[in-house]
């Protein structure tokens, strides 16, 4: 009974989301932020990093979930922002849809348009399995854009190796951290690890090869955050990183906010964001962000 009054009070914000009235240019002005991009820059420190990697550039997009809220338009925007960023390795960490896998197919052609020197590459969400996972998968490699599925990468940045892994979404797919750093080289290359939901760092963290996660899922506290910075909603296992960079351990998790909406049209003191990310080598932590 709750969950049909769920779906029911769902489909009436979905109709509600479509309306011209939250896509429009005016959303500065009434205080809603659903359309508002902005460029988070972030220096993550790593310790012994091989000089070839030290500057090396990520650009993270998350939770795109393309349709209703969020339309092709603000993902187009967030592609040619990405670009003029000219990023050494773009990444995508997951729910790319909300209800339909065949949206997709509209989203796919416009991340195809990305460009960086060591390539794009994406993980899963709990909503791309919850629709289709199969059916997004081969979507994007049709478009060129490998979907890492517990397993990894190893690129080669003049003499040294970064080794980019993903798991499978840790909630509602079948994680496995064992396969997903199964290829790494050895020694100090460090690993950048995609998975989806944050909190799952707690249970990776003691493997000192993993130098950074990148995550979303949590929308920067359901996209509603106080003053205070108290975000509105927490999400299973989204309620300890809730946004940006957090220590774990010898490892680090950085928590993008993410471009779409979902639940309400609406987003307040948490605009979509773009996450820019340089590492460096050290102990230093610097952050910035441009709209
Ligand atoms: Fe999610």
């Amino acid at each position: 009974m709750i969950k049909s009054h769920k779906k029911r009070a769902q489909r009436v914000l979905n109709k509600i989301g479509q309306l011209n009235y939250f896509h429009d240019e005016k959303y500065d002005k009434r205080r809603n932020q659903l359309r508002k991009l902005i460029i988070e820059k972030t220096s993550v420190p790593i310790d012994k990093l091989p000089p070839d990697l030290v500057g090396f550039s990520i650009v993270q997009l998350t939770d795109m979930h393309l349709r209703p809220f969020t339309q092709v338009e603000l993902i187009e925007r967030a592609v040619i922002k990405t670009n003029a960023l000219n990023p050494d390795l773009i990444v995508l960490t997951g729910d790319y849809v909300w209800h339909d896998e065949q949206d997709i197919l509209d989203l796919a052609p416009v991340l195809a348009k990305l460009k960086a020197k060591y390539g794009i590459y994406a993980c899963l969400g709990n909503h791309d399995v919850e629709t289709d996972p199969v059916f997004i998968t081969r979507i994007f490699e049709q478009h060129n854009i490998p979907v890492l599925i517990n397993q990894g990468v190893n690129l080669t940045v003049g003499d040294s190796k970064l080794y980019l892994a993903a798991i499978d979404d840790a909630w509602k797919g079948e994680p496995d951290i064992s396969k997903a750093m199964a290829d790494h080289p050895g020694g100090n290359a460090p690993t950048i690890l995609l998975a989806h939901e944050p909190d799952v760092i707690d249970w990776y963290a003691d493997d000192t090869r993993i130098s950074l996660q990148l995550s979303g899922h949590t929308h920067g506290g359901g996209q509603i955050v106080s003053k205070k910075g108290r975000g509105l909603v927490k999400s299973h296992l989204g309620k300890k990183y809730i946004r940006g960079l957090h220590r774990v351990k010898q490892s680090w998790v950085y928590t993008s906010r993410g471009i779409g909406s979902t639940g309400l049209p609406l987003r307040h003191n948490c605009p979509p964001e773009i996450t820019y990310i340089r590492l460096v080598n050290g102990l230093i932590d610097r952050h910035s962000n441009i709209s």
